[in-house]
């Protein structure tokens, strides 16, 4: 099979109905936005880091895994499928997924010492994303694809784009209070 045939295969079938991901993100990121505005009232500054530096290990590894993570699935959904660094970015993006997702139980911030409805995500990651790796090694492509693009624009994006909601700490480094 070839290079656009196996693309084709995976992307090319029913239109709308299967993006969804992506209309959950711009959804989400729309919604992020307003509320950070309505809630916030912020004022975009220049970077300032210290939040990062005084947060626990678990934080500082968590950021660090989602945005090399946000880096790598991009460079996965936008090159072509199936070749060998597909394959290579695709289980390193696979074990920082899972870093991501295992760091995050050790953060309880939001109600702190508690789990928050956040951690149905971290759930959700852990359960998906070997389910993915499994489906492609058993040769259900589309199932695959459909894992991998449900994590990359529900679980990164979405979940990135509410990170810089109020109170939070990608907030106060872009926007201060
Ligand atoms: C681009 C994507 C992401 C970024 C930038 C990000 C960033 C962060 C940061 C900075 C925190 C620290 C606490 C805070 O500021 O409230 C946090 C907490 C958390 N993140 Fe993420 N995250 C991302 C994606 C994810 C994903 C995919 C999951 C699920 C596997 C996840 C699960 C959590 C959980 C459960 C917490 C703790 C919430 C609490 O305090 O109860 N995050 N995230």
């Amino acid at each position: 099979m070839t290079q656009a045939s196996t693309d084709s295969r995976i992307a090319g079938r029913g239109g709308l109905a299967r993006r969804w991901p992506q209309l959950i993100a711009v959804v989400g990121i729309a919604v992020a936005s307003t509320l950070v505005v309505v809630l916030g009232h912020p004022r975009l500054q220049s970077p300032d880091l210290t939040p990062i530096l005084e947060a626990s290990t678990p934080i500082k590894i968590h950021l660090g895994a989602a945005v090399i993570c946000l880096a790598l699935g991009a460079i996965q959904m936008a090159s072509p499928k199936g070749t060998l660094p597909h394959r290579l970015i695709g289980w390193i993006w696979v074990g920082l997924m899972l870093l991501l997702a295992g760091t995050s139980v050790f953060i309880k911030v939001i109600f702190p010492g508690h789990f928050s409805y956040i951690h149905l995500l971290t759930a959700w990651v852990l359960l998906i994303t070997p389910l993915a790796v499994m489906a492609v090694r058993r040769g259900k492509v589309a199932m695959h694809a459909r894992f991998m693009t449900g994590l990359f624009y529900t679980g990164l994006i979405t979940a990135g784009a509410f990170t810089f909601l109020p109170g939070r700490i990608l907030y106060r480094v872009f926007f201060g209070g």
